[in-house]
């Protein structure tokens, strides 16, 4: 891809941004806006800490060249905090120990938003298979699963534990 200005709104602020020729979305994320929740795990795809929401979908930042975004919305972790949801989702987190060293929380706490907002009742099967992508090396992924059935049940009105 050519080299250029790309043009994005990230967590509701238009951005402007020079890009080489193979910059990804991640590195103009992280280095040019400094929303430093979109990890860097892998930088190819496998581990999902540098997810992102991008027109509604989430997206692997990552594997994301910006060219492909330009005029798009782009939320990140920073962005959710804006709203009650991710509050509350952050609470189930702390209460059930879903997070130790917490460097694979911002990339799933972004892939459980995507989630609930195409399905806002996931089975534990279905959120099981929405955070496949997110790896995390400290939980076990049960607390992290716990935690999504938990905010679930808060929003369907029955009580979370
Ligand atoms: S840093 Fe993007 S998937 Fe690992
Ligand atoms: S809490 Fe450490 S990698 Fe997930």
């Amino acid at each position: 891809m050519a080299s250029g200005i790309v043009s994005i709104k990230v967590n509701g602020r238009a951005e402007e941004v020079v890009t080489g020729a193979v910059t990804t979305l991640q590195d103009v994320l992280r280095n040019n806006l400094d929303y430093t929740s979109v990890k860097d795990g892998c930088s190819q795809g496998g581990c999902g800490a540098c997810s992102v929401i991008v027109d509604g979908e989430l997206r692997l930042s990552c594997l994301t060249p910006v060219q492909e975004v330009d005029g798009s919305e782009v939320v990140t972790l920073e962005g959710l905090n804006l709203s009650n949801s991710i509050t509350a989702l952050q609470q189930k987190f702390i209460e059930k120990y879903a997070a130790q060293c917490g460097f694979c929380t911002p990339g799933m706490m972004v892939a459980i938003t995507a989630l609930l907002d195409r399905n806002a009742n996931p089975s534990r099967d279905e959120i099981a298979e929405a955070l496949a992508g997110n790896i995390c090396r400290c939980t076990g992924y049960l607390p992290i699963i716990e935690a999504v059935e938990s905010i679930v049940a808060e929003m369907a009105g029955i009580a979370g534990d």
